[in-house]
């Protein structure tokens, strides 16, 4: 017990040092940052489907399609809908879907699934980088290869280092994780990008921080995005759709403030406006 706290104390000094040198880079940051917020508000916007029914999707893309830049089908509407629902989502006018997939597993089994994956016209898909480099390089090799058979271009491949869900107690109790959270998540996002992924998923306090590491070329996808007037809902860390883009983030990730919305259409432009 006594070395396991010892361990977070150091950890947690090590945090606050990293976090004054942040706070520090970030005012440079934003004008690097800037230049991105040339690119039209709306494609910035990725609408995240959480539904459980193809009819219900189908409808939200109906009214969103010309007012976002890609939609987002995690495990609830796949595992409801099956694989048939890129199909039916594309002929509801998706022209970009984000495969919230999530995969992890060892590289052979990773890389098949990528290449069945992008049969289905996958605009951005994910995995976690915590499967390793070689899990990495095969799905990239996949993606690349496939694409091209296929005459396709290649999906953007997008990883997921920390999940949010994970705090600092748990990364470094239940993983054995002795860095601490703002190291694991950078070291994650190195590899992911020596392996050859586009980008990753972060929280909107982490995107300046990776921009940092990572360099502007770097994607950046953020959930956990909310309209200054909305309700936080179950997000614990949210910043405003403007901040977000401001510290970096080249996609924001928003369901339930547009989802949720009596209007969809208006709330999906209300964000476009606010972070032009
Ligand atoms: O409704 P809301 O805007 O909170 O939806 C956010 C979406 O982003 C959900 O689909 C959620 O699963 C996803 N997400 C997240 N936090 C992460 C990774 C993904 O909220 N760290």
């Amino acid at each position: 017990m006594q070395c396991l706290n010892s361990t977070l104390c150091r950890a947690r000094r090590q945090k606050n040092r990293f976090d004054q040198r942040l706070s520090g880079e970030v005012n440079l940051l934003s004008v690097s940052a800037a230049r991105k917020v040339a690119k039209l508000a709306k494609e910035k916007i990725i609408v995240a489907l959480d539904v459980d029914s193809v009819e219900s999707a189908e409808g939200l893309v109906r009214s969103l399609r010309d007012e976002v830049g890609a939609f987002k089908v995690g495990l609830e509407l796949f595992n409801s809908a099956g694989t048939d629902i890129f199909r039916r989502l594309k002929d509801a006018g998706a022209e970009r879907i984000f495969y919230d997939a999530k995969f992890h597993d060892i590289p052979n089994t990773v890389a098949g699934a990528v290449r069945a994956a992008i049969k289905n016209g996958i605009w951005m898909l994910n995995l976690h980088a915590s499967g390793g480099a070689e899990m990495m390089k095969a799905a990239a090799k996949a993606a690349k290869e496939s694409a091209a058979e296929a005459n396709l271009d290649p999906p953007k491949l997008i990883g997921v280092t920390v999940l949010t869900s994970i705090d600092e107690r748990a990364l470094s109790v239940e993983l054995g994780v002795t860095d601490p959270m703002n190291c694991q998540v950078v070291r994650l996002a190195r590899l992911a990008q020596d392996c050859g992924l586009d980008g990753v998923v972060a929280s909107p306090k982490e995107t300046a921080l990776l921009h940092l590491a990572c360099g502007n070329e770097f994607l950046i996808v953020t959930p956990g995005v909310r309209p200054a007037a909305a309700a936080v809902d179950d997000q614990k860390r949210v910043m405003t759709p403007a901040e977000a883009v401001k510290v970096g983030a080249d996609y924001i990730v928003v369901g339930r403030p547009i989802t949720k919305a009596q209007d969809p259409a208006e709330a999906a432009r209300a964000i476009a406006a606010e972070i032009t």
